[in-house]
């Protein structure tokens, strides 16, 4: 059976007049008067656990969005046998119908699914129409794509017979269940973590995060449109203990899909650590985890590139990026001319709520990641050895509102050039070091490697930069943004603390959710 074609799901713009606009704005009001309840899907059912908490949008705090419950440890045990119940039928399905399904899911999120998983990203975790439409609608329609097309291409490969002998490699599914637990930053992500391991044959436990229930309720709807039999994917919002004791302490985990922060990350890592002589086999360990992401701008560069890139990639959706710039190193003859273009770019950006589609910035997903952000901001503002070039400003009166804000520091090693602040905070530091130097500083700057850009017109110190800075960065770019890698594209994900580079929405990512036999037949 040969699936037909991965492409990637073309991007609308949704300009003014646009019946696509007129479209999405329809939903996005009615899903705001909607009141969605959003439940634990435990064997294909929806289940009333009278453990609520309400949903509001990060940007207009005085709205309800829905409520959602919380799945409690009797909840996620009944999931677990119920996982391994569904395991011994979806595990000996054909491929292709497993395939089939991944697909209808992705062609009823291009059609009819579209506007209510954007409304519901734009609603439950604050993005403007183009942050959702590349996230809730393109990149997860290609992750369903590309996840079937390279599931096909990696059991393709088979070991040569001599006479004789037949040899045959088969990719089972993992012997137990698989557990991913998603973040709130990404739909896409918090789609693909449970859906890539079930594509193979395993049946997946699913927690996503607290701040990501409305939109993941969605996905869950999709998935049961497309036909996802129950059991499968067991939806599990709740806090974290709740859900993870049970699994952690299950003898049939036999995998970690992860992405998020790298200290829940090393949490459930030593966890499993912990248990491991109580698991029936070795779990397989998948994370996506922190970053301090950099650009760095010889002299030779493009200023108005390089201020476009520090623009687009460290205040797109708020720097909540895993993969937002935050760091930016540029060589001293080239910062004045970055910086008027950064301040004229800066100036025409406005900071709002997603009901007003021309905002640029909304807010910050909740009162920890505010407080978070805005502490780094306001120490800065205080700070001797840093000038507030743009922003500094914030307010979370009707929402999480933070400015857009670059701050200019002499010190390199300045707490914000250093640490993960997961907002929108872009940290410039100027440099009078030869360029060997700077490339130095930037590799060894931060435990994290996820991704990095390098701008240079000369193409000498591209190629230098790029074999200097080899392990700094899992996905590197060369004279664009470090943000917005596409499915089948550039496959992403980092090494060193930034996790175990197993490149989401490629074969590599597939292979893990595999346990391989060899077969061998002699005639
Ligand atoms: N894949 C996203 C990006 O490249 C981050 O998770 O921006």
């Amino acid at each position: 059976a040969t699936p037909p074609p991965p492409r990637n799901e073309p991007v609308r713009d949704y300009a003014p007049g646009s019946p696509e606009r007129a479209s999405l704005r329809e939903t996005l009001t009615a899903m705001r008067g909607e009141e969605m309840m959003v439940l634990p899907v435990v064997n294909g059912e929806r289940v009333e656990t009278g453990r609520t908490e309400t949903i509001r949008p990060p940007h207009d705090l005085g709205h309800t969005l829905g409520t959602f419950h919380k799945a409690r440890t009797e909840d996620v045990e009944r999931a677990i046998r119920g996982a391994l119940d569904a395991r011994h039928d979806w595990s000996r399905m054909d491929w292709s119908d497993r395939a089939a399904i991944f697909l209808k899911a992705a062609e009823l999120l291009a059609g009819p699914f579209r506007d209510r998983m954007n409304a519901a990203t734009m609603l439950g975790q604050s993005k403007n129409p183009y942050q959702a439409e590349i996230d809730a609608a393109c990149e997860m329609v290609d992750f369903f794509r590309f996840n079937v097309a390279f599931y096909r291409e990696m059991m393709e490969e088979q070991p040569q017979s001599p006479a004789g002998v037949w040899n045959r490699t088969e990719y089972r599914p993992l012997e137990g269940f698989v557990f991913a637990v998603s973040p709130f930053n990404f739909t896409s992500i918090a789609a693909n973590l449970p859906t890539a391991p079930a594509l193979l044959g395993n049946t997946v436990l699913w927690k996503p995060a607290p701040t990501q229930t409305y939109s993941a309720q969605v996905i869950v709807e999709l998935l049961q449109a497309a036909g996802l039999p129950p059991g499968v994917i067991q939806f599990l919002p709740g806090d974290g203990p709740d859900v993870g004791d049970p699994v952690l302490a299950s003898e049939h985990l036999a995998g970690l899909h992860f992405t998020g922060s790298t200290q829940t990350f090393n949490h459930l890592w030593r966890e499993i650590g912990n248990n491991l002589d109580h698991y029936n086999a070795y779990p397989r360990i998948v994370g996506e985890t922190g970053g301090k992401d950099f650009i760095v701008a010889h002299e030779s560069a493009d200023p108005e590139a390089v201020a476009t890139a520090i623009v687009r990639g460290s205040f797109e959706y708020q720097g909540q990026k895993c993969s937002a710039a935050s760091r930016i190193y540029v060589e001293e003859a080239l910062w004045p001319a970055v910086r008027e273009s950064l301040e004229a770019q800066l100036a025409e950006i406005t900071v709002g709520p997603v009901e007003d589609f021309s905002h640029f910035v909304n807010a910050v997903i909740d009162e920890k990641a505010y407080d978070k952000i805005t502490g780094y901001v306001d120490r800065a503002a205080q700070a001797d050895n840093v000038e507030v070039v743009h922003g500094g400003t914030h307010s979370k009166e009707d929402g999480y509102f933070v400015d857009p804000t670059v701050l200019l520091t002499d010190d390199p090693s300045y707490e914000t050039m250093e640490q993960e602040i997961f907002g929108p905070v872009a940290s410039v530091f100027v440099s009078d070091r030869s360029f060997d130097d700077l490339l130095d500083l930037v590799d060894s700057t931060s435990p994290y490697a996820l991704t990095g850009a390098v701008f240079a017109r000369d193409r000498a110190v591209l190629a230098h930069a790029t074999d200097r800075l080899a392990d700094a960065a899992g996905n590197f770019y060369l004279n664009d943004k470090p943000t917005g890698a596409v499915v089948g594209q550039q496959p992403f994900g980092g090494a060193r603390g930034s996790g175990t580079n197993d490149k989401a929405g490629s074969k590599l990512n597939l292979l893990r959710w595999a346990s391989l036999r060899s077969l061998k037949e002699t005639f």
